[in-house]
C-alpha cells in the first residue's frame, strides 16, 4: 500500500462502488455484533464505515482495534443495505468490505472523547491540544484559516504585492503594549524585542521603494489577555506607496469580499459604510460599535443642566456627561433584581450608579424622578422615545466612564432582548479618529494608533494650538463590534514627525536615540505611504462564528499566556541564564 494510492475516507460515494480501494487512518469508533465488526475510519476528510465479519481471515487483528488506533485497510466499496444508510454522514450510502488490515500504530484510551472535545475543560483540550485537533470543530477551523490566508495572498499577488518577510528579532516598537525581550548572548546586557507589529520595517520597505508590500506575520505584545487577544498573534500586515486614505478602504473593501467568497462563498456588499469616530462615541459610546442593532446612546446634558439632582449636577460641573439608553420593554421584562444587576454590571466599567425611569401603565417608577422636575422629567423621556413599558437608564460620569459603561449596557442590552441577528455580518469602517489622546497620569499626549500616524491636512493649524481636535488620517475596520484590522496613512516628512514626537513628549535626544535611523531614511526620499494591519485570528474567529480565537489557533497560549501543553514558559539552566548575562530575581526553583 502506498501513500499515492490512498483515498480520503470522507470523499468516497457511489461513484467509487465495486472499486478496490485503500484508506488509513484513526479508529474513531469500534461496534461489535459479534460475527461482524464495524469501524468507522477517520481521516481529515471525514468518516467512512468498513465491516468485516468473522470469515475474514485476519478477523482477530480486527477484534484487537480500539479507539485512536491507526490502521491501513484494503477492501471492496459497497452500497449499504437500506436500513443501515445513515443520510446525516456523506458517506452514509456505502460501506467498504474490509479485505486487508494492517495496525500501524496502537494508542492508550484518549483522555477526552475526540468526537465530542468541545465540553471538555478547555484546559484539557489545551494540555492534550494534538488530540483535541483530531476534532472535526478543530479541523474545520484550521481548514477555513488555511483557506482564508491562502486568498489573502492570491488577492494581494494578483494586484501586484510582494510578500516580504521582516526580523523577529529587532528593536522595541512603540505599538503600545509591553515587549517580548530577547537578551543577546554576544552583547552583554542588550536585548532584541520581538516585533509588536512590522510597522517600522514595513515603513522603511516603502522607503526602499518596493511600493506594495504584504506580510502574513507573527506579532508579540505582552498585555492583559482577553477572548480576543494572545500574546503571540497573526497579522495580515499591508503598506503601499503613493496611495490616499479612501484607496486603502477601497483595496480592502475589494479584499475583505474576495476573501468572504473564496473561504464562505458569502457575497458581501462592494464596500462598507463609514462612521465617524465623533458619532460612534457620541451614539453607542464605543469606537467599534456593533452596528447589528441600533440602541443609541441620548445625551442628556443639556435637559438637565440646570437641575437640582445633586448626582447630576456634580458631574456637569466637573466636566462629565450624562447620557442614557432606552430598553425597550425592559420595564415589563426586567425584574427589579434584574435591574440591580445591571447596576453591578456597569460598576465593571467604572459606573458609580446607574439611575433609571420605568415607564408604566400606572405612572412612572423611577430612582431619580424625584429629584428632577416634571419639565426636567418630560423633557428626558420624549428626547428618548420613552414609551409604556420602556425602561430608560443612565450613566453620569466622566466621558470615557460614562461611554465605556453604556456602550457596554448597550450589548448587555441587546443580548437580553435578542436584537442581535447572529448571521449578520455587519462591516463599518470608523474614521477620522483622534490624532492625540490626553494621559493625565503621565501628563502628556499620546498618539491614538501611533505615532507614525499622519494628521488630516485639514486641521494641521490646530496641531500646535488644538492638538486633541486633530484628526487622524487613520481607520479602523470592524466586524460586528470587534476591530478587525487598523491603519493609517503615514508622516513621510522627517520634520512633521520631529513635530508630533515633540508633541508626545520626546525629546530630541530621546527621539534621535529611539528612531533616528527612521529619521534618517525619511531623508532620503520617502514616498508618500499609507497601510493597515488585520488580526487573522480575528477574522478567522468571526468568519468561523467562534468565541474565542484559541479556537482557531493550532497551539495557543492560555488567559495567562502559558502553554500547558509544552510547559512554556519555563526556568532555564544557571549555565544559560549566565551565559546571556542574566541573573533573576524571580526564581524559585532554578535547574542546575
Ligand atoms: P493594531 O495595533 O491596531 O495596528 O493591530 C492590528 C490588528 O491586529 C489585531 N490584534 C490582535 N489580535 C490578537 N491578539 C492581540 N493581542 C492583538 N493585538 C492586535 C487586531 C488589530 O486590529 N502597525 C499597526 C497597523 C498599521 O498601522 O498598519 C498595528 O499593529 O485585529
Ligand atoms: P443617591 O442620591 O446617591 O442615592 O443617588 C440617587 C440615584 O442615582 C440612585 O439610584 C443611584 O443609583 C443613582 N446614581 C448615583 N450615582 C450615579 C451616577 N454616577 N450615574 C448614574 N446614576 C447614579
Amino acid at each position: 500500500m502506498s501513500f499515492e494510492n490512498r483515498k480520503p475516507c470522507g470523499l468516497l460515494n457511489e461513484h467509487n462502488l465495486t472499486e478496490k480501494i485503500h484508506v488509513s487512518g484513526w479508529v474513531n469508533r469500534r461496534r461489535d455484533h459479534g460475527g461482524l465488526i464495524f469501524i468507522d475510519l477517520r481521516d481529515r476528510s471525514g468518516l467512512l464505515q468498513i465491516v468485516f465479519d468473522e470469515n475474514f481471515t485476519d478477523f482477530k487483528t480486527v477484534e484487537k482495534l480500539r479507539n485512536e488506533f491507526v490502521i491501513e485497510v484494503e477492501g471492496t466499496i459497497r452500497k449499504r443495505s437500506p436500513e443501515a444508510i445513515n443520510p446525516k454522514l456523506p458517506t452514509g450510502m456505502i460501506e467498504m468490505v474490509g479485505e486487508k488490515i494492517t495496525i500501524l500504530n496502537h494508542s492508550k484510551t484518549p483522555v477526552f472523547d475526540i468526537n465530542d472535545s468541545t465540553n471538555v475543560d478547555e484546559n484539557v483540550r489545551l494540555k492534550y491540544r494534538y488530540l483535541d485537533l483530531r476534532g472535526k470543530e478543530m479541523q474545520d477551523n484550521l481548514k477555513l484559516r488555511h483557506k482564508v490566508t491562502i486568498s489573502m495572498r492570491k488577492f494581494l499577488d494578483d494586484i501586484g504585492f510582494w510578500e516580504i518577510e521582516t526580523p523577529m528579532l529587532g528593536k522595541s516598537t512603540p505599538e503600545g503594549a509591553r515587549d517580548y525581550l530577547v537578551p543577546s548572548r554576544v552583547h552583554p546586557g542588550m536585548f532584541f524585542a520581538l516585533p509588536q507589529s512590522p510597522q517600522i520595517y514595513k515603513q522603511l520597505l516603502m522607503v526602499s521603494g518596493m511600493e506594495k508590500y504584504f506580510q502574513i506575520t507573527r506579532c508579540f505584545r505582552d498585555e492583559d489577555l482577553r477572548a480576543d487577544r494572545q500574546p503571540e498573534f497573526t497579522q495580515l500586515d499591508i503598506e503601499m506607496s503613493f496611495v490616499e486614505r479612501d484607496e486603502v478602504i477601497r483595496l480592502i473593501d475589494n479584499m475583505i469580499g474576495y476573501i468572504f467568497k473564496e473561504s464562505l462563498d458569502i457575497k458581501l456588499p462592494s464596500s462598507f459604510p463609514h462612521i465617524t469616530y465623533q458619532k460612534a462615541m457620541d451614539k453607542y459610546g464605543s469606537d467599534r460599535p456593533d452596528l447589528r442593532f441600533d440602541l443609541p446612546l441620548v445625551n442628556i446634558g443639556d435637559i438637565v443642566k440646570d437641575t437640582e439632582f445633586k448626582v447630576f449636577k456634580s458631574i456637569l460641573d466637573k466636566g462629565g456627561m450624562i447620557k442614557g439608553i432606552n430598553g425597550k420593554n425592559c420595564a415589563n421584562e426586567l425584574s427589579r433584581r434584574e435591574i440591580d444587576g445591571l447596576t453591578n454590571f456597569v460598576s465593571q466599567f467604572g459606573a458609580k450608579g446607574l439611575a433609571w425611569i420605568a415607564i408604566k401603565e400606572d405612572g412612572i417608577s423611577s430612582t431619580i424622578a424625584k429629584f428632577l422636575s416634571e419639565d426636567e422629567l418630560n423633557n428626558i423621556v420624549t428626547a428618548m422615545d420613552g414609551q409604556v413599558g420602556d425602561l430608560l437608564m443612565f450613566v453620569a460620569d466622566s466621558k470615557e466612564t460614562t461611554n465605556a459603561a453604556l456602550g457596554a449596557l448597550r450589548i448587555e442590552i441587546a443580548k437580553r432582548l435578542n436584537l442581535i441577528d447572529e448571521n449578520e455580518l455587519n462591516f463599518v469602517w470608523v474614521v477620522d479618529f483622534p490624532l492625540f489622546e490626553y494621559d493625565a497620569e503621565e501628563k502628556r499626549y499620546v498618539a491614538i494608533h501611533h505615532m507614525f500616524t499622519a494628521p488630516r491636512t485639514d486641521d494641521l493649524d490646530m496641531l500646535d494650538t488644538n492638538p486633541l481636535e486633530v484628526r487622524a488620517q487613520a481607520y479602523d475596520l470592524v466586524l460586528n463590534g470587534t476591530e478587525l484590522g487598523g491603519g493609517s496613512i503615514r508622516i513621510h516628512n522627517p520634520e512633521m514627525q520631529k513635530r508630533i514626537f515633540d508633541l508626545i513628549g520626546f525629546s530630541d535626544e530621546e527621539a534621535e536615540e529611539q528612531f533616528g535611523f527612521l529619521l534618517e531614511a525619511f531623508s532620503y526620499g520617502a514616498p508618500p505611504h499609507g497601510g493597515i494591519a488585520f488580526g487573522l485570528d480575528r477574522i478567522v474567529m468571526l468568519m468561523q462564528k467562534c468565541s474565542s480565537i484559541r479556537d482557531v489557533i493550532a497551539f495557543p497560549k492560555t488567559q495567562s499566556a502559558a502553554d500547558l501543553m509544552m510547559g512554556a514558559p519555563s526556568y532555564v539552566s544557571e549555565k544559560q541564564m549566565k551565559e546571556l548575562y542574566i541573573k533573576s530575581s524571580g526564581i524559585k526553583d532554578i535547574k542546575k
